[in-house]
């Protein structure tokens, strides 16, 4: 039997039955769509602290038991036993795929990663020191204007193409936003080479000597990917929907997402948690910093701690904290003043009421960066590495609203505060 709830006008007495409606595992959700039939009234939640914009089948969080499940798999076990593909292909897909399934996605998307040419000449557009994050989403968007003829988001093979194609070129369009900015030869992909391996070489490759790319870089990168790859609602996937339900060609909607994940508060913490490291710049300065971030006039957040949902432990800050250590070790980095740095901050903040109070763990941006940095990827790429590792998920995602028949545009309410109508004034009567 559906559970209901009543809302009752308390003046006039009027009430309105609403159902719960269930999911496989969490919280039930009420379905509010009559009460503005029955009531006049809207519903009003800032931020979506506790609104569920759509039904879907792909990621589940539970923040309290910090619980991450693609398609069901908890990320511990992908994290071990999978690769960032085979992921991939899951979220977009929705099973683990078959062998022969496996390698006819991985054979397609190594035979995407190439651009059009005339794409790469959008970076001579850019200035030298453009964030990366600014180029990435101009060129994502641009795409549609190369790849339009197949932007039937009908068709379910255009869509397939459009995921492939996507998947395939982000870490591309990222080296080329790279290689740029340091006034460097774009290298082209290449299709001996696995998706993280092809796209280290297209980072650090030179033309006028070998690059050896080392595996245990590689094996980070795909592990890094893997944790970053989905995470249900959150703001870039929640833009990804509302853009793409407007029936807008999919690299627009990845495009507004980009740009969604860029802020420090979403994807761009990972840079942000850098920067707040150095600037603290010694153990001895923790408390003082910490000082910084209670206080509520300063304006300061400690950064790659906190989330929306987790309010116990983000179980990829646990599986990220882990691999810094083998990472460090394997590459010989016996010393890491940044990653000590950050292991004492976070050992000081756990104990530290104003965090224990409210719930602040570390989330998977905070020691993100630290691994990065490791294998030399600059700072201004570690979002844009975000971004590939997300592009899977938002994808997903897309896939799943365009190929529902039941969607619609995707358009708030608000509660308006204005001023009530009035007329114009000529500007000499102000
Ligand atoms: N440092 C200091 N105080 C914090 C922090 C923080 N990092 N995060 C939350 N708080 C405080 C906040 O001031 C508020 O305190 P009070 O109740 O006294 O006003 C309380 O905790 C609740 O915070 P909120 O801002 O209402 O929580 P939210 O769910 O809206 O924000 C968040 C979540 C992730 C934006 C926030 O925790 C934050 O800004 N963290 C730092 C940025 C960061 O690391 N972002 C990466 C998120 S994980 C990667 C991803 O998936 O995007």
């Amino acid at each position: 039997m559906t559970t209901k709830y009543e809302l009752k006008n308390t003046q006039t007495g009027k009430a309105t039955l609403l159902d719960a409606m269930s999911g496989t595992i969490g919280p039930d959700v009420i379905n509010i769509a009559p009460l503005l039939k029955e009531q006049g009234v809207f519903t009003f939640d800032p931020g979506f602290m506790a609104t569920a914009s759509t039904e879907s089948k792909i990621t589940y969080i539970d923040g309290d038991a910090g619980l991450l499940l693609y398609r069901g798999y908890p990320v511990e076990q992908l994290a071990e036993k999978s690769t960032f593909l085979e992921v991939a292909n899951l979220l977009v897909y929705g099973t683990l795929p078959t062998k022969p399934q496996l390698d006819a996605f991985c054979s397609s998307i190594t035979r995407h990663t190439m651009i059009n040419e005339q794409l790469l000449r959008f970076f001579q557009g850019f200035h030298h020191n453009a964030h990366p994050m600014a180029k990435v989403a101009a060129v994502v968007a641009s795409m549609a204007a190369f790849y339009h003829d197949s932007t039937d988001i009908n068709d379910p093979r255009h869509r397939e193409i459009f995921a492939h194609r996507i998947i395939a070129k982000l870490p591309t369009i990222a080296a080329a936003a790279y290689k740029h900015s340091l006034g460097q030869p774009f290298v082209y992909p290449r299709n001996d080479l696995r998706y993280c391996t092809n796209m280290l070489n297209m980072f650090f490759a030179v033309p006028c000597e070998p690059y050896a790319i080392d595996p245990i870089a590689a094996e980070a990168l795909d592990l890094l990917f893997i944790l970053h790859a989905d995470h249900e609602q959150n703001a870039s996937t929640s833009t990804v929907r509302l853009a793409g339900s407007t029936g807008a060609n999919p690299y627009a909607a990845i495009s507004a997402g980009v740009s969604a994940l860029w802020g420090p508060a979403h994807g761009g913490a990972n840079e942000a948690v850098l920067d707040m490291l150095e600037g603290i710049g010694s153990a001895a300065n923790i408390d003082a910093f910490l000082a910084r971030v209670k206080d509520k006039h300063a304006n300061v957040r400690l950064m790659g701690f906190g989330h929306r949902v987790y309010k116990n432990f983000d179980p990829r800050a646990k599986i990220i904290r882990g691999m810094c250590y083998r990472v460090l070790e394997k590459l010989g980095r016996t010393e890491s003043p940044l990653f000590e740095l950050a292991l004492r901050l976070e050992e000081i903040a756990l104990k530290d009421e104003y965090f224990v109070s409210r719930k602040l763990y570390p989330n998977v941006d905070f020691y993100s960066g630290i691994i990065y940095s490791a294998l030399g990827i600059p700072r201004s790429m570690f979002t844009v590495m975000f971004a590939i590792a997300r592009t899977a998920g938002w994808v997903a995602h897309w896939q799943e609203m365009v190929s529902d028949p039941h969607m619609r545009i995707g358009r708030p309410r608000q509660l308006y505060t204005g001023p009530v109508k009035r007329d114009y004034v000529p500007i000499d009567g102000r």
